[in-house]
């Protein structure tokens, strides 16, 4: 998604700006600008591209140079990347830049083309500049709120007033936006890293509260324009957990944060051996109380929520239905007050997913969340938040985000079972010792590091690629796929093993790679016979199996051994694979691994 940055002390504003719009590029962007006051006025560059592209832009048209000011990287929803379209849009007197969709924009365009507004671009933010400027009556704060009431949608803004030059006012709902604050300086931003620099301190802005920033402080209104007070955070990143820590991509340096990520995250909810989640506010009473379970995410954090419904189902007996979050919303789904709803999200901004948090609790059910991100959006409107420690995640593809979230489906799971007496105390707490051995067992996973690596060799030309597995293997066929896919370029889908007879295996000749995972142990002899059938067909298999197991030449090609430990979960083991396969599978390609082609960090646009 797109980042927000604002800048107002004694700095080189335009250096500041571009700068904290870097450690946003993670976030995926098509074009970029910035406004800064300059002599009276506001100065405007801004380009289609990467920020160097800007940057080249500025050499030849001139640089702004200022001590406050607003800078934007843009993911086009309305209106293709141009340097037109690209942000900050306004006139002479008004300079903002907006993440999120204004969704009644093309009535407010018409309402003001009628009051004689021309408008140069296509975008849904521009409609929302010369609203502000229509309403604009001297007093910033008025006029801000009038907008507040007109529009509809996702919003953060960044706002600058040529008539308050050294000010910014900042607005958002929906889409994220932070105030950080230091001596002398104060900023806006999309998200932490961007500030990491300058200041750990920052301000969380909740929705349709007003932020007004000036070198010396920061001030917060509500939409009656009464002053406000807010809880200063302090973040727990520094700017090394925010950069690649020595590793050639994020992604390599979040796949190996894995035993450290999985620790944070479960340490804390264990307590005398057994799951303990109360002080997320779930009570084994309240867990146990639930009717079913609906689990609701997008992406990997949906894979995740697949692993989470065979694990509470098979261990709990408790129906639980997994969504896609942009399905869900429109299916009228069959929630009632009884149910739990859990929303995963890394990003926690995820505007589906967070349109169907919204949909729950109008049901009345009880929405947790488990989330990556402190404070974020989907975080703040739970009723419950398990926030997973995973540190900033800032490569596209999910990978430790993605086995923190399994680990919290694990504990939800384990306390479920042996709340409703389905498991023994025993059973339980040997479960979730096999769950805390994971750390160290990661360590030895990370080994494999070299054999994926000649693994994705082997795959690094092909065209196209089946995953496939039954239960637990299958819900992680399509984590690889997805991995694969997204960084690399290269079209794969996860199959059902069993399923392949029905259709597809069409598809299947020697020129179609076979990623076949064959760990649940119980399923093994019917995966290898559907192995057979695409071996039978001339396709190469790499085979994921447990160490020690013994396959022969006709079922698998190639095989990667993972260490040996219960069924349930094995899906934690074999993630790691899927990620470094499709990680060197990308690196070979010469892909962009940690900002692929048309991805966003976080989809906070519908
Ligand atoms: C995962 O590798 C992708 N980047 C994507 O599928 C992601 O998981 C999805 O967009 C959900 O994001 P969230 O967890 O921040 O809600
Ligand atoms: N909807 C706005 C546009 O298309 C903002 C998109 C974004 O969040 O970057 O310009």
């Amino acid at each position: 998604m797109c980042g927000i940055v604002g800048y107002v002390g004694k700095k080189d504003c335009t250096q500041v700006l571009i700068d904290s719009l870097s450690k946003l590029e993670y976030r995926g962007y098509d074009s970029a600008g910035i406004a800064v006051f300059e002599n009276g006025g506001i100065h405007v560059e801004k380009s289609k591209g990467r920020l160097k592209d800007l940057e080249e832009k500025m050499k030849k048209d001139g640089r702004p140079y200022g001590h406050c000011g607003i800078g934007h990287t843009r993911w086009a929803t309305h209106g293709e990347p141009s340097d037109i379209n690209s942000h900050p849009h306004g006139n002479k007197r008004i300079s903002i830049v907006h993440n999120g969709i204004i969704e009644n924009y093309k009535v407010l365009k018409t309402f003001l083309m009628e009051q004689g507004y021309g408008f140069e671009s296509e975008t849904d933010t521009e409609t929302v500049a010369k609203l502000l400027d229509y309403y604009y009556n001297g007093d910033p704060l008025d006029t801000i709120t009038h907008i507040l009431a007109e529009i509809q949608g996702s919003f953060a803004l960044g706002i600058m007033f040529r008539d308050f030059p050294g000010k910014i006012f900042a607005v958002r709902k929906d889409s994220p936006l932070i105030v950080g604050t230091s001596e002398g300086e104060n900023f806006i931003a999309s998200d932490v890293p961007a500030i990491l620099k300058y200041t750990k301190e920052y301000y969380l802005l909740e929705a349709d509260e007003i932020a007004v920033l000036d070198e010396n402080e920061v001030k917060f209104y509500n939409v009656h324009k009464a002053r406000i007070t807010k809880e200063l955070q302090v973040a727990n990143w520094d700017i090394d957990a925010a950069e690649k820590g020595g590793y050639e991509h994020f992604m390599l340096k979040e796949i190996h944060e894995q035993p450290t990520a999985v620790k944070t995250t479960i340490s804390p909810r264990i307590a005398e051996g057994l799951p303990y989640l109360e002080e997320s506010g779930l009570s084994t009473d309240m867990l146990k109380g639930y009717r079913r379970i609906f689990i609701v995410a997008c992406g990997t954090a949906m894979h995740a929520g697949l692993v989470g419904k065979y694990v509470i189902e098979k261990l709990a007996r408790v129906e639980v239905t997994v969504d896609i979050a942009s399905e869900f919303r429109y299916r009228n789904p069959l929630i009632e007050p009884e149910d739990l709803v859990i929303l995963i999200s890394q990003s926690g901004e995820t505007a589906d997913t967070l349109a169907a948090l919204r949909l729950a609790k109008d049901r009345g059910a009880t929405a947790m969340s488990v989330v990556n991100v402190k404070g974020s959006s989907i975080a703040r409107e739970s009723d419950i938040v398990i926030y997973t420690h995973a540190g900033p995640e800032i490569s596209v593809a999910s990978t430790k985000a993605y086995t923190v979230q399994l680990s919290i489906m694990y504990l939800l799971a384990f306390e479920l079972a042996y709340a409703k007496g389905v498991i023994s105390k025993e059973k339980c707490m040997e479960l979730t010792a096999s769950l805390s051995e994971i750390p160290e067992i990661y360590e030895n996973v990370l080994e494999l590091k070299n054999r994926c690596q000649f693994i994705a060799s082997k795959l690094v030309n092909a065209d196209s690629l089946l995953y496939i597995g039954r239960g637990l293997d299958y819900a992680l066929s399509m984590e690889g796929s997805l991995k694969l896919k997204e960084i690399s370029y290269i079209h794969s889908e996860a199959y059902a093993a069993g399923e392949l007879k029905h259709g597809t295996i069409s598809l299947v000749t020697e020129s179609m790679p076979v990623i076949a995972i064959a760990t649940q142990q119980d399923l093994y002899d019917k995966t290898v016979s559907n192995v057979k059938e695409v071996k039978a067909r001339g396709a190469k298999v790499f085979m994921v199996c447990r160490e020690g197991v013994e396959v022969d030449e006709d079922v698998a090609d190639y095989t990667i051994c993972v260490p040996s430990i219960d069924d349930l979960l094995m899906p934690l083991v074999v993630s790691i694979p899927m990620q470094l396969i499709a990680y060197y599978t990308s690196v070979l390609k010469g892909c962009d691994v940690d900002k692929p082609r048309n991805l966003a960090k976080s989809v906070t646009v519908e």
